[in-house]
Parts: structure tokens; C-alpha cells; sequence
């Protein structure tokens, strides 16, 4: 061994042993960041699911497994041409088991318009996946409804979405509200006084950090709804995991040109979409009493790290300001 090393010269010894501790540092990090695989199947045939967001990323995939299994899916997009051609493909997995309404969370007239034409057409909703969302959008800007738009997507729409179709929710024995959230929300807070960015300094993460805190927040406050009238429904929130999607396209600048720079080695780290979907899965097929009320799952499991602005009374702030809002 000792004439081995006196044969190779002392920088390619070094080069060697920095090539081996990247490599551990690399394997570490993909070990890490990999998600848990959903190994909890049912049969959904019957089941009626909404999936926002489900003409890429996450959603798609999430869209994809229903349909596998069963399931009747409803992909609540906002682009016509992207979801069309999503639809088409998982018809093509299994005949009519698809349908697209345009719905555009960042205008509560398309809410109320997607909700109408579901109600017309559907006697029942069993899962209601709110999975759209947007991140890092650079200016701060404005929804239909005046709602900053991160929040306005992320959280408002789906607030207002999910109450218009309570009613076909309740329909089904046993149903099921699936929020999209992120561990990203731990590293924000909520400003309740400024909710829209008013008066304070904003950057597309903040607002996205706070977007993915009252996600969590709605959750446990709709369980609590569902609980006090004793309904048979289920709320629960997610973080994904991190996935390579289209949910980076609004990073710009240096932040663009760095990602870009080391992409080869955010595919390698990060999950796929595939594996992004196995969290959203877990609590569509896991058995129905298995499932932790009002609970926030990671990595298929209930995970209660949770920011400190999470507790039931900032839960029921957030409710009644959103119910106020829209006149409910
Ligand atoms: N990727 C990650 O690492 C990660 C980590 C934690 C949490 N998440 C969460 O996972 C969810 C899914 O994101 P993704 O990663 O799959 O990204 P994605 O591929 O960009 O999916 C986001 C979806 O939201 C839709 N959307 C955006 N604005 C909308 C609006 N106004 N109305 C209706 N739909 C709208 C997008 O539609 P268009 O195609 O028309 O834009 C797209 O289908 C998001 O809630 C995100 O916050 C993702």
C-alpha cells in the first residue's frame, strides 16, 4: 500500500480523496432528499377526485395512479392546450376515465364556474386534491380579486373552492381534503394584519413561505369543521418532497443561472414527479380510519415538526377572516 501511495503523485492522491467525499456528500444528500414510496393501494373504482394543478408535475402524477386504479378524475386546470393533452393521455390509460374543467384559482368567477358545471355533472365528490400552486413569483402582483398572488392562488382559491363543493363532498360516506403544502412553511410566519404585502417588504419566497403556512392552517380548521358537525371527512395536508417541475419557472436572475449551473446535480439529488406524488398517494389510498385527522404528512408518514404559527387559534383567525372575505 505505502509504495502504491509513493508512486501516485501527491495532488491526484488529494483529487481522489475530494472525487471519494463528494461522491459520500452526493449519496448522503440523494439519500436525504429521496421521498418514501407509497406501498398503501386500494381499489378506487367509484371514487370521484378533483385534482388542481394535474396538467404537470405532481398533480399529473397524482392524476395518473387515480385513473390507474379506478378512479373517475376531474383535472381543474387553468391551460387549456397543456391539460387537453394531459387528458387525452390518461384516457388513453383507461377510456373515460378523465375529464378537464378549466378553473382558475386566481379569479373566483372561474371558481364558481368550474363549481357550477362540476355540481351539474356530479352527484358526489369523494377527494379533492388542492395540489395547484405558484412560487417565487418576482413582482408582487394582484389576482382578479385584489389578493396578492401567491396567496390569492395558493390559498384563497382553494379556501373558496373547497366550500362551493362542500355539498357534493358530503354526498360521499367518506371523503377526503388533500392540501398541498410545503416544508417551506417552516421557514416563514403569517402576517395577519398584512396578508397581501401591503405594507412590508415582499419577496416571492416570503409570500410563498406564508402561502404554505395558511394551507396548513386551513386544514386543521376544516377538520375542525368537519368534526364539530360530524361529518365523515377527512383533512390533511402534505409536503411533497422536493421535485423537479415547472414550479422553479419563475426564479429568475442569479437564482435562475445557479440552478442552471448545477441542474445536472439538482436531477441527480431531487425526486422526479413520480416520486414527488407518493405523499399526495398515501392519503388517497391509505384506509380511511388509518388516516390522522387535521394531520400533515411528509414522506408517507405524520409528521408533526410544524412551524410555530401553527396552532388552532391562528387556524380559526385565518377561517373566519377567509369566510368574512367572501361573504360566507
Ligand atoms: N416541486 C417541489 O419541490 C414542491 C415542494 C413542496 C411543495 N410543492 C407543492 O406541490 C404543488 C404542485 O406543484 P408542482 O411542483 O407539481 O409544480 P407545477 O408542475 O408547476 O404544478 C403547479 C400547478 O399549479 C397550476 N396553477 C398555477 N397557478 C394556477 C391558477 N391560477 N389556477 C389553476 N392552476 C394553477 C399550474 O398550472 P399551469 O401549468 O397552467 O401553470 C400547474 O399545473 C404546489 O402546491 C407546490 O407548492 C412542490
Amino acid at each position: 500500500m505505502e509504495i502504491l501511495f509513493k508512486l501516485i503523485p501527491n495532488n491526484l492522491i488529494h483529487y481522489i480523496a475530494y472525487a471519494i467525499t463528494l461522491g459520500f456528500v452526493l449519496i448522503l444528500l440523494r439519500t436525504i432528499s429521496k421521498n418514501v414510496k407509497n406501498n398503501v393501494i386500494r381499489d378506487l373504482t367509484g371514487q370521484i377526485i378533483i385534482i388542481t394543478g394535474a396538467n404537470s408535475g405532481i398533480g399529473f402524477e397524482t392524476a395518473k395512479n387515480c385513473v390507474q386504479h379506478g378512479a373517475k378524475v376531474i383535472l381543474a386546470c387553468r391551460d387549456e392546450i397543456t391539460a387537453q393533452k394531459s387528458c387525452l393521455q390518461l384516457n388513453f390509460i383507461k377510456k373515460n376515465s378523465t375529464e378537464f374543467i378549466k378553473l382558475d384559482l386566481s379569479d373566483s368567477s372561474s371558481i364558481h364556474l368550474f363549481a357550477n358545471i362540476f355540481e351539474k355533472k356530479y352527484s358526489k365528490l369523494d377527494i379533492l386534491v388542492n395540489n395547484a400552486g405558484v412560487m417565487a413569483v418576482p413582482n408582487r402582483c394582484l389576482t382578479k380579486d385584489g389578493f396578492e398572488q401567491t396567496i390569492g392562488v395558493n390559498y384563497f382559491g382553494h379556501f373558496l373552492l373547497t366550500h362551493l363543493l362542500l355539498d357534493r363532498l358530503k354526498s360521499s360516506s367518506q371523503f377526503r381534503v388533500i392540501n398541498v403544502s410545503s416544508v417551506a412553511h417552516l421557514a416563514g410566519t403569517i402576517d395577519f394584519q398584512d396578508l397581501h404585502f401591503t405594507n412590508r417588504f415582499y419577496h416571492g419566497m416570503l409570500a410563498y413561505f406564508q402561502s404554505k403556512i395558511a394551507n396548513i392552517l386551513f386544514t386543521i380548521a376544516l377538520q375542525k369543521k368537519f368534526d364539530d358537525q360530524n361529518l365523515h371527512g377527512i383533512s390533511v395536508s402534505l409536503h411533497p418532497g422536493i421535485v423537479q417541475t415547472n414550479l422553479f419557472r419563475y426564479l429568475n436572475g442569479p437564482t435562475k443561472f445557479l440552478l442552471w449551473l448545477i441542474s445536472p446535480l439538482f436531477n441527480f439529488i431531487y425526486n422526479n414527479s413520480f416520486e414527488g406524488a407518493q405523499t399526495t398517494l398515501y392519503c388517497i389510498h391509505q384506509n380511511y380510519f388509518k388516516l390522522q385527522k387535521g394531520a400533515y404528512y411528509s414522506d408517507c408518514q405524520n409528521q408533526k415538526r410544524l412551524n410555530r404559527c401553527i396552532t388552532p387559534e391562528n387556524a380559526d383567525i385565518l377561517w373566519n377572516m377567509s369566510l368574512k372575505i367572501f361573504g360566507l
